[in-house]
């Protein structure tokens, strides 16, 4: 098994998160994007992982970033293209690196719409409604024994 010294995660914030902190806050909590990239990179630093962390409210730049940036996990939240997004699937499958889905609202508990997944059924593993405890534990969990 590769050492963690050796791990590149690649963290990907969908459309809207940029906004998190001001944005509707009974939902999504008061923490800003910042402060979930501080402590990602906290965690990473005493896992040993490398991250490379971005923010991007479009399609085509998020599948960019999956098929070209070099990386051996993908930790994403695809935020509202989690539930519409074919090409963000097309490319997780793709370029076939394990992938761990998270989102820091529970996304079985809200609209209908929010219930569906594009990508739940291609990745290795999804944390969903614990706040910015689902991409702390995301990153907790690897390396994936599997
Ligand atoms: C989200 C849930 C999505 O339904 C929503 O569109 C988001 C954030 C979450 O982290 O809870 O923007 O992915």
């Amino acid at each position: 098994m590769m050492e963690n010294k050796d791990i590149t995660v690649l963290i990907i914030h969908g459309p809207n998160l940029h906004l998190l902190g001001k944005r509707e806050p009974s939902i999504y909590g008061s923490f800003s994007l910042n402060d979930i990239n501080s402590k990602l990179e906290e965690k990473a630093s005493a896992k040993g992982f490398k991250l490379l962390i971005c923010q991007s409210n479009s399609e085509s730049e998020i599948v960019d970033k999956i098929t070209n940036a070099e990386y051996d996990y993908l930790i994403i939240n695809p935020a509202a293209y989690t539930h519409t997004s074919v090409a963000i699937r097309d490319a997780i499958l793709g370029v076939n690196k394990p992938t761990l889905e998270v989102h820091i609202s529970n996304i079985y508990k809200r609209e209908e719409f929010r219930k569906k997944s594009m990508i739940s059924d291609v990745v290795a593993g999804v944390i969903t409604g614990l706040g910015v405890d689902s991409y702390i534990l995301a990153l907790e969990a690897l390396p994936l024994q599997q």
